[in-house]
């Protein structure tokens, strides 16, 4: 399998963050990596590879060298906008159909969700005998929903902008009630292995089951659901396992909660990654004034996914500054800071492009497009370090299949492998 191939099937098997994560916690376990528990006292040694986890959908592992002049950091997102289902989640409609209870995780386009098969995947806490709740990931290979459009013939103003509603538009059809119909979370307790009364917990999601795929007469184009941030998230990794990790005291980290305001403890703006900094220190025995002398020494490359330019729209773009598909890496400018680049974080991650041989596309919104935020200068808050905001360009951001650069996968992992070298 080529790159992109294996990034396809990595985004297949994490359908959401737990899953993503779970399938890094892997790729991490067959390199060598030692997973670390933050329940537990941490026994770290110089030339060691560790990896802890929160709340199974956030991730921090870091390469300790010998000795090392600074800290590098590279962060993504494992989350991406979906439906997720409120407890009490199956309601009865008509008399014959049940349909699912969902709300909006993060800020996505509803539109595409119409019409294609969804599944559904998260976690769930059983009761057991002796007391304790287990969690056990549940992630049923098959299609389990679909939320239907109403027919043209019942709405003639359909193309003429729909305005759409959550509560009324959004809820997916997931069965009959009528004998062998059978209920959804009969099938999520099934997959767990209980019955549903023993589910005491549930984080659970729908997710397009559609496959990811390589397209154009080049091969040019990528596109699947969640590219944004899961490019970015197996991209860098790759690029950090590749690298030699012997200079830095090197971090990849993954965010959970960026889609939502990174404000959760396992998010951007919780102190996850300064904890886990501050543990490597501790339990190396070293001082808290060479922690912060090492961050001041340091660099983080925030990786989040950024906007094309798009065929059909080119005016919603900046005059100048509009990455295209294939183009390499992008950098992220903004005036109000909503991106954490300034002159001198770009200058060190153009010059570490260059020595990577990659090219270096730029971003900013149009000055009358508010445009969105990334977990760069939201993680700053947390661990105060010289950071740029980067990612890939991509079309249909937050679309439930996005579309993105096959060229350009391989140049983050290039740039990320720079990096860290
Ligand atoms: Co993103």
């Amino acid at each position: 399998m080529n790159r992109n191939e294996e990034l396809l099937s990595f985004i297949e098997r994490s359908p959401v963050s737990f899953q993503a994560v779970e399938n890094l916690s892997g790729m991490l376990e067959n390199e060598g990596f030692e997973r670390l528990e933050e329940r537990n006292r941490w026994r770290i040694n110089c030339g060691g590879n560790y990896y802890v986890t929160r709340n199974d959908s956030a991730l921090i592992a870091f390469s300790v060298p010998d000795c090392w002049e600074g800290i590098r950091i590279a962060a993504s997102h494992s989350d991406s906008p979906c439906f997720k289902l409120k407890e009490n989640p199956e309601i009865a409609r008509t008399g014959r159909y049940t349909v699912l209870n969902v709300e909006k995780y993060g800020g996505m386009l509803m539109n595409p969700w119409f019409d294609r098969p969804l599944g559904i995947a998260g976690r769930v806490f059983i009761h057991r005998e002796d007391g304790h709740a287990e969690r056990v990931l549940v992630s049923p290979q098959r299609d389990l929903c679909m939320i239907p459009s109403l027919a043209i013939h019942m709405d003639r103003t359909a193309n003429d902008g729909r305005k759409l509603n959550a509560q009324e538009d959004m809820l997916p059809l997931s069965g009959l009630r009528e004998e062998g119909g059978g209920s959804l979370m009969d099938v999520i307790a099934r997959e767990a292995g209980c019955v549903k009364e023993d589910i005491l917990g549930s984080d659970l999601f729908v997710y397009n089951r559609q496959k990811g795929c390589i397209w154009g007469p080049g091969n040019e184009f990528i596109s699947a659901p969640r590219l944004d941030d899961l490019q970015c998230a197996y991209s860098t990794l790759c690029g950090f396992l590749e690298a030699e990790r012997k200079r830095f005291l090197s971090v990849y980290a993954v965010f959970d909660s960026e889609e939502v305001g990174s404000s959760t403890r396992q998010g951007a703006a919780s102190t996850f990654l300064a904890d886990t900094l501050r543990r490597i220190y501790l339990a190396l025995g070293r001082d808290f004034e060479q922690y912060q002398i090492d961050l001041a020494h340091g660099m983080m490359i925030s990786a989040d996914n950024a906007h094309a330019v798009h065929p059909n729209y080119e005016s919603k773009s900046d005059p100048v500054n509009r990455p295209v598909i294939g183009g390499g890496v992008v950098l992220k400018f903004s005036g109000n800071q909503k991106y954490c680049t300034d002159g001198c974080s770009a200058a060190a991650f153009r010059g570490i492009c260059r020595d990577a041989g990659v090219n270096v596309q730029v971003f900013t919104n149009r000055a009358d497009l508010p445009g969105g935020s990334t977990l760069g200068n939201i993680s700053n808050n947390q661990v105060a370090i010289a950071s740029v905001d980067s990612g890939l360009a991509q079309l249909a951001m937050h679309s439930p299949f996005e579309t993105a650069g096959t060229s350009d996968t391989e140049d983050m992992v290039r740039v990320t492998k720079e990096f860290f070298s």
